[in-house]
């Protein structure tokens, strides 16, 4: 099978630094091909340990491979090495002239005193579906998306959590979502297609840890810990799992638009999602099978609880 390609981006230019985020990032300018106008990818390096290297940038490809299977809008994604440093670049969602505006930045409309992600407060009071639904009212869909037409923008969300669910990323805080501005001020925001998915499929498991839970068969129970903490639940209680927070915001729609996704979902087969598994170079045998058992399981727990 083919594998998808790594890229050196060593010799790219630095065109300039991301400030948001956990931790610092790069953005580097494409050489252009012909007279197309030149784009920018987002350089992020793994996390390295004493006991091994995390797999951000695989988790990251394969959330967009998968995300691209389902057509949801996501970044795109390739492998990457930049001098001795192994990561991923992800295309620039914003291009000029558009400007991104973090879900941190457009909840206090929607929520007076609206607590930020980063503030850490347990229950995360305000970053609830119904908001997050309020916040995007007035948007559309991202540019160029793939979905049936008279799709809102929290439709389109709608789909992210169900990816979300799928990939066991626990990771959508307000910051991993965000809106698009276009210059001209009587043009509609748009929702900004999925970004920041490198927390997922079990990337910052060691393979031992990964090889026992596939041993014992207990990559079921793994999955069934995937909370989605990041959005408001009862402070002190239990959040609900990620494929409970799709499940519920699969209710909230349309039921036209719950249809959709769910079809989506079951058109994509688990031979599907496993061969981009399987396409991805980099990865050990257990964090192979590890993440290709993680989206069957999360795909069969979406069908029968959506
Ligand atoms: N493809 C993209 N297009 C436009 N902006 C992006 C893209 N990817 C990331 N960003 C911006 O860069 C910020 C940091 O990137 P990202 O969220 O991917 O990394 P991070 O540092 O791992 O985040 P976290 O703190 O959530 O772990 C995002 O919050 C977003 O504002
Ligand atoms: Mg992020």
């Amino acid at each position: 099978m083919d594998q998808f390609q790594t890229i050196d981006v060593s010799s790219w230019p630095v065109a300039s630094i991301e400030p948001r985020g956990a931790e610092e990032k790069t953005w580097l300018e494409e050489p252009p091909s012909g007279d197309a106008e030149p784009r920018r990818w987002l350089f992020k390096p793994i996390t390295r340990h004493d006991w091994g290297d995390q797999g951000e940038d695989w988790a990251e490809k394969i959330t967009s491979e998968v995300g691209n299977l389902l057509q949801i809008p996501c970044a795109p994604i390739e492998l990457a090495t930049r001098d001795d440093e192994r990561g991923l670049i992800s295309l620039d969602l914003a291009p000029r002239p558009f400007q991104l505006f973090t879900g941190m930045l457009v909840m206090p409309a929607v929520v007076p005193g609206y607590q930020v992600g980063a503030d850490r407060v347990k229950g995360r009071p305000g970053h609830s579906l119904a908001n997050i639904r309020q916040a995007l009212e007035d948007c559309i869909p991202p540019p160029d998306a793939k979905v049936p037409a008279g799709f809102s923008a929290f439709d389109v969300f709608v789909g992210y959590l169900m990816m979300d669910a799928l990939v066991a990323n626990r990771d959508r805080h307000d910051e991993n979502w965000a809106i698009l501005r276009p210059a001209d001020p009587d043009l509609p925001d748009m929702l900004c297609g999925a970004y920041d998915h490198g927390s997922s499929l079990g990337y910052n498991l060691r393979d031992v840890d990964r090889q026992r839970k596939i041993d014992n068969r207990e990559v079921a129970a793994w999955v069934m810990k995937g909370t989605a903490w990041r959005f408001e639940h009862e402070s002190g209680g239990k959040p609900p799992t990620l494929v409970q927070l799709a499940s519920e915001a699969l209710s909230l729609v349309n039921p036209t638009v719950r249809t959709y996704w769910i079809g989506q979902l079951e058109a994509a087969e688990t031979d599907d999602l496993v061969n981009v598994v399987l396409k991805t170079p980099g990865m050990s045998d257990p964090a192979r099978t590890f993440a290709s058992e993680v989206l069957r399981l999360n795909r069969e727990r979406l069908l029968n609880e959506c």
